[in-house]
């Protein structure tokens, strides 16, 4: 049975990290595996949120790092689902960081995420359709539908899969 469709609000999600030591390179910023690391987890809790099924990493896009974050500073992941096919969900996660010290916020890293989901053998299932509601949502879900067609795109010209 087909699941009910959902809004990108109903699978939202939210990390805030603090910077550590541990988490940087030797320019003393974050390093960027951390961020990625960040990136994917709220991005698959909020693709398991959309489909309630375990999910797979398929693609990522569009990674662009535009600010470095220091040691201290907070980071909040904000994951939402974009667009949906038969069996994949495509997430946007926005990074921001915040010194806690001023208050100022930057964006400093943006990505757009593909995940599968599973069925009990591990085979792509179907997922939930997406209907987005806000301006911003429709917006998300368009652009996402273009990079989708373009994608697809350059991979025939690439002769990729
Ligand atoms: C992702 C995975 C399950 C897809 O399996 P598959 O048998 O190739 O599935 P299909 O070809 O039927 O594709 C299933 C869906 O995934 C999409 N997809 C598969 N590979 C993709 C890619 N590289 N980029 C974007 N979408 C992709 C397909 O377009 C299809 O979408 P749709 O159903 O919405 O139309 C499989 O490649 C896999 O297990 N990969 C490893 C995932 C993993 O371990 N990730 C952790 C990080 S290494």
């Amino acid at each position: 049975m087909k699941k009910r469709a959902k809004k990108p609000s109903e699978s939202a999600v939210e990390m805030r990290e603090m910077v550590m030591p541990s988490h940087t390179n030797p320019q003393n910023t974050i390093f960027g595996g951390t961020v990625m690391s960040w990136i994917d987890i709220a991005a698959a809790m909020a693709a398991a949120r959309h489909c309630g099924r375990p999910v797979v990493t398929a693609h990522v896009d569009d990674m662009d790092f535009m600010a470095p974050i220091k040691v201290g500073y907070h980071v909040l992941i904000q994951a939402s689902l974009n667009y949906v096919g038969t069996t994949s969900m495509i997430v946007g996660v926005k990074v921001t960081s915040e010194n806690p010290y001023t208050g100022e916020i930057r964006t400093t890293t943006k990505a757009y995420l593909t995940f599968v989901a599973l069925d009990d053998l591990g085979k792509p299932v179907e997922v939930p359709e997406l209907l987005p509601e806000t301006e911003d949502e429709k917006r998300r879900f368009e652009n996402a539908k273009k990079r989708v067609e373009l994608k697809k795109e350059v991979r025939r010209t690439l002769k990729k899969r």
